[in-house]
């Protein structure tokens, strides 16, 4: 298995990116904090934001052909063409709606009910928004629901497993990426050319939320119909969610304005501020890859930043699991135990799910929250969750998300809190 990466970002890089978030060090309320959280929401970008708000004061309509109005039209375009970068998918439809889940939710619905009959392939540990799109289109349209089943120990769903339920009348395919409570990464480029190899008609749906701020997506290497992104799991802003579809998913019968195009997928007055603002993530990617690899190539930079940050998240994570000379990692304390990441090694997302034998789960997040650090208790009491615990054998864990651009100190505070915890 290869070994996961210990080197963190050089000081300078590292303090110049730090400078970029809001509330990196503090709250709201000016208090010190930690903010392990940001796979409810990441730490919010300064640039996106600003650029947001810079849009957003322009009263004039992109759909004019005077100057301004031509401005922010190209804000439009640009921002499609910067989601296209990021995930290097050639031509299709670029969707966007108020959340990552509704566009899921149309992308399939709009799937199981223009295809005949057969039957939905999904995973036991896909989000509720694109399993219970998977299990409302099924009833609604007369498709046969089959669910693949997950790895107790890797929080994955094995390839083979997967396959097994896909057969000649498979209609669609929903993948997760990467799960937002385990943290397994599935592999985008085996996966789907497997599954395309088997039936190349299903149309493959995958749920990027957990996945894109944290790896490279490469979509000319894999088979991928309909792929969404949240800007505010990614640096940016709530309100909107973002989609690719392929040219055959976006061609199926959709709401849609009837003058325009067959594959067209925007609906309404459109908002270039968001857009603009997307673009601003794509920038900051760049400036990570442009440390590395002075390129002209925006592609490339997007290539050489989002490596970058899965090298620095790997080097998080083996600091939160090994800890250093000075202090214990969480793998050699009494009370805690790490889950999937052993069996998942570099295919771990920086998500550490934990649990404690010595007090609840949810004791443990309100000491963390005590001393200035926010995580989070994934319990089976909340419908976004219990499906999945169920499904990978636990019935609560401590997820903590940090983000590529913490550091050493955040994690060893960190450490220091947890082992209190144990030795309670
Ligand atoms: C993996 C994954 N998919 C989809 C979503 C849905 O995002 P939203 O609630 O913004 O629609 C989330 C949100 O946490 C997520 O983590």
């Amino acid at each position: 298995m290869k070994k996961r990466n210990t080197k963190f970002f050089p000081d300078e890089l590292q303090n110049k990116l730090r400078a970029q978030f809001y509330y990196l060090n503090d709250d709201i309320n000016g208090n010190r904090r930690i903010f392990f959280e940001n796979a409810g929401g990441a730490l919010r970008l300064k640039s996106t934001l600003e650029k947001y708000g810079e849009i957003s004061m322009i009263p004039d309509s992109p759909v004019r052909d005077y100057d301004i109005a031509q401005k922010i039209n190209q804000d439009i375009t640009d921002g499609k063409e910067d989601i296209r970068l990021l995930l290097n998918a050639e031509g299709g439809e670029i969707a966007i709606s108020l959340t990552a889940s509704k566009i899921i939710f149309e992308m399939i619905t709009v799937a199981a009910m223009d295809l005949p009959k057969g039957n939905i392939v999904t995973t036991a540990i896909e989000h509720p928004s694109s399993y219970d799109a998977c299990e409302f289109s099924s009833q609604q349209y007369g498709h046969e629901l089959r669910v693949a089943e997950a790895d107790h120990s890797t929080g994955s769903v094995f390839l083979e497993e997967l396959l097994s339920h896909i057969d000649d009348d498979t209609r669609i395919v929903s993948l997760i990426l990467t799960s937002n409570i385990t943290g397994a990464m599935h592999d985008l480029e085996k996966y789907t050319k497997a599954i395309h190899e088997k039936n190349s008609e299903a149309i493959i749906i995958v749920d990027a939320v957990q996945g894109a701020p944290h790896e490279l997506i490469d979509l000319s290497r894999c088979h991928v119909d309909g792929i969404n992104l949240a800007p505010y799991k990614m640096f940016g802003l709530r309100g909107v969610g973002f989609a690719w579809l392929s040219d055959r998913l976006a061609r199926l019968p959709h709401h849609r304005l009837l003058a325009t195009d067959e594959t067209n997928w925007d609906l309404g007055s459109a908002t270039p501020a968001h857009y603009a603002s997307f673009s601003k993530i794509v920038d900051y990617i760049c400036e990570i890859g442009f440390y590395f690899n002075e390129s002209d190539d925006r592609r490339m930079l997007i290539e050489e930043g989002m490596t970058r940050i899965t090298l620095q998240e790997q080097a998080i994570l083996n600091r939160l699991l090994n800890g250093s000379e000075s202090i214990k990692g969480t793998k050699h304390l009494n009370n805690v135990t790490i889950h999937f990441e052993e069996a998942n090694g570099i295919n771990q997302d920086l998500i550490l799910a934990m649990s404690f034998s010595n007090i609840s789960n949810n004791r443990a997040v309100e000491i963390y929250k005590k001393n200035n650090i926010q995580v989070f208790a994934r319990e089976a009491s909340s419908h976004y969750s219990k499906r999945i615990l169920e499904a990978v054998g636990l019935k609560s864990l401590v997820r903590v998300s940090p983000v590529h651009v913490h550091n050493a100190e955040d994690i060893d505070e960190f450490l220091r809190v947890t082992k209190m915890i144990d030795e309670m």
